[in-house]
């Protein structure tokens, strides 16, 4: 099944507490189950055609957590990418990776590892975004600053565009949001103007290629009408 309706799909990825928490299991452990859903997923959305996946991982409110649960978020991130998305990199010639977000507040040697992994390769058939730091409020804010130091004296959407974090990525067709919450939590705010979202009660680590069908056939009966008509 491939159509070109679909691009660009964000996910946020919500439910790893609520997994652990049903298993009584900690949290983290949530996490940890949560991490190993990422590759999966991404194949899956690859073979259906999809160009661009944006994951949340970590949100500008995120930090609000306990100490150690945000620490352990962060290790996990680090774990991640050395141990997994170096090697897909390497050996998928189709595949590179790119953070949105304000890394500054990002704690080494995580911060140096994002930097590093998304130089590695650019502009590829197949990128995934990770949303870390990521706020969609903050991210206005540091667009219109940006567009500013950079001389823009009057804003237009295009010119505001460009300097949002996701840059040329397309807006997302469809956002998905598992855990069951009916809400944005601040997630892709300007980009996600017309997305079409999908809500699954699903958690995250319990994402399968049966829920993401689900939520691709959601999509497909959705008519995309952009303010306008049905043709
Ligand atoms: C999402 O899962 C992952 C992050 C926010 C990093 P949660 O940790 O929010 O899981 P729930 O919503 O508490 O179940
Ligand atoms: C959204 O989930 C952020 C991520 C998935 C990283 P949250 O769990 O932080 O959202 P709220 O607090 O339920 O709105
Ligand atoms: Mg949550």
């Amino acid at each position: 099944m491939t159509d070109e309706r679909l691009d660009t799909v964000a996910i946020i990825t919500d439910g790893n507490g609520r997994w652990a928490t049903k298993r009584g299991l900690i949290r983290s452990q949530g996490h940890v189950a949560g991490a190993k859903r990422i590759q999966p997923v991404l194949e899956t959305f690859r073979r259906i055609g999809v160009h661009n996946v944006i994951m949340y991982a970590f949100s500008t409110e995120n930090w609000k957590r306990p100490k150690d649960e945000v620490d352990t978020i962060m290790k996990l991130i680090y774990k991640y990418l050395v141990d997994v998305v170096e090697d897909m990199i390497k050996t998928d010639k189709e595949f590179c990776i790119k953070f949105i977000g304000d890394l500054t507040p990002i704690p080494e040697p995580l911060k140096s590892k994002c930097i590093e992994v998304e130089n590695m390769a650019k502009d590829r058939a197949f990128t995934c975004s990770v949303a870390l730091n990521y706020g969609g409020r903050d991210e206005i804010v540091h667009a219109a600053n940006a567009a500013h130091a950079a001389g823009h004296e009057t804003l237009t959407e295009e010119i505001l565009s460009k300097y949002m974090y996701t840059g040329t990525t397309p807006d997302p067709d469809l956002i998905i949001r598992t855990g069951g919450n009916f809400r944005v939590s601040n997630f892709l705010l300007w980009q996600g103007a017309y997305s079409e979202y999908v809500i699954l009660d699903t958690l995250w680590p319990d994402f399968d290629d049966a829920a993401i069908m689900k939520a691709v056939g959601e999509f497909y009966t959705r008519s995309r009408r952009f303010g306008g008509l049905d043709r």
